[in-house]
Parts: structure tokens; sequence; C-alpha cells
């Protein structure tokens, strides 16, 4: 169901560059664990604004987060730290968009960044009654923006069928080899 009240001018077509945001973070000492590095549910809640934010200004309306996925930490981070978080909108359906975040953290002299994070993030635009609403179709201006927006294609009908909402027989773009190997799994 889509949320009413919507403008065709609020669905024009978007670039990556007109939602893309980042923001700086210094991990503190509320943000760390007994062993002095940052707890994982801080680092979320920093990607999760930093999304938020993303997906609102593609939009153009408050969005909520629906489901994130693919959650990796692959260095911890220590008190001190400071990070570069980015978040960029991979593609947008109907009134759901793919947000990707990844999250660096920068060298003290050299300022040379190290990967310590990234996920996916779907978010939700809703109305005023907390319906879900129309969001503009993204439009990628490169190959590597193509790439994205045809790897989020498949994300999705994986990450809708892993959470029960989609049938296997209904997904049309994951290949004949991965359905193969889901239907060989019973996951739910
Ligand atoms: C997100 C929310 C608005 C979806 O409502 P809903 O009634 O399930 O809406 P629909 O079934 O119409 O789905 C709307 C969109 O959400 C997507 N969606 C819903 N659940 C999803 C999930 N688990 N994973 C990925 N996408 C999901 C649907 O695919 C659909 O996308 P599309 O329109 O682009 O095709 C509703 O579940 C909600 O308000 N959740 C709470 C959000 C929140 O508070 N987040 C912060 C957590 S603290």
């Amino acid at each position: 169901m889509t949320g009413s009240g919507e403008h065709s001018a609020d669905r024009v077509a978007k670039t990556v560059a007109q939602s893309r945001t980042t923001t700086t973070e210094l991990v503190l000492p509320n943000d760390t664990n007994p062993h002095g590095t940052m707890f994982g549910g801080s680092l979320m809640s920093v990607m999760d604004k930093c999304a938020s934010i993303c997906a609102r200004r593609h939009a153009g309306r408050v969005s909520v987060t629906a489901a994130i996925d693919s959650v990796e930490f692959t260095e911890p981070l220590r008190m001190g730290a400071v990070l570069l978080v980015e978040a960029w909108v991979n593609r947008a359906f109907t009134t759901s968009m793919e947000v990707e975040v990844t999250v660096m953290t920068e060298a003290i002299g050299s300022r040379e960044l190290h990967p310590a994070n990234r996920a996916f993030f779907t978010f939700v635009a809703i109305d005023h009654a907390g319906r879900p609403a129309k969001v503009p179709s993204l439009q990628p201006t490169s190959d590597q923006e193509q790439r994205r927006y045809d790897a989020a294609g498949l994300r999705r009908e994986v990450r809708l069928y892993l959470s029960g909402r989609l049938k296997l027989k209904d997904a049309a773009l994951v290949g004949d080899e991965l359905l193969a190997t889901l239907q060989t799994k019973d996951l739910h």
C-alpha cells in the first residue's frame, strides 16, 4: 500500500550525488565496551543516523529503517578513533530504498583510511499517517552506480525471501543457480 498526498514532482528521478551523506565521529568512552573498543550497537546507531539522513534526502520524506543486513565489523574501533561514515542510495524501489553505509577509520598522522564496517540498510518512506509512500527512482550516472543498482535488485529479492516476504517462485531476478541452492534449504 502506498500513502496519499503524493505529488508527481516528488517522484522525478534523482541521482546518487543528490542524497550522498557523510558524517565524522569520534569514539568516546560512552561508546566503548570493557575492552576499550567500540560497542557494535553504538556504531550501528551512527550508521543508522547517517543512512536515515541519506534516505530522507532521496525520498524528500521521513523514512524509517525496515531492515539491516550484511553487517560486517572488520576492524575493532578503539577509543579516540576518528570515523568517517558515508551513506548513499544504491537503488530506490516503490516505497523502499537500499542505502549502503561504509565506515572508515582515519589514522592520526597520515590520515590514511582503513575500512571498518559496511552494511545495507532498507528504508521505507512514510507519509504523515505512517503509511509507506512512493519514492523517486534512482538514476545511475556511472558504471559503478549501475553495478550497485543491479546488485541491489538481486539483494532485495534475497532479503525479502529470507524475511519470508517473497516466495522463491516470484523472485524474478535471482539466477537459477542461486534459486536451486536456496530451494534445497528449508530456511523457514
Ligand atoms: C517499514 C514499514 C513502514 C513497512 O510497513 P509494511 O506495512 O510492511 O509495508 P509494505 O508491506 O507495504 O512494504 C513497504 C515496503 O517496505 C519493504 N519492506 C518491508 N519489510 C521489509 C523487510 N523486512 N526487508 C526489506 N524490505 C522490506 C517492502 O518490500 C516494500 O517495499 P517497496 O514498496 O519498495 O516494494 C513498517 O513495518 C514499520 O513502520 N516498521 C517500523 C519501522 C521503524 O520504526 N524503524 C525503526 C526501528 S527502531
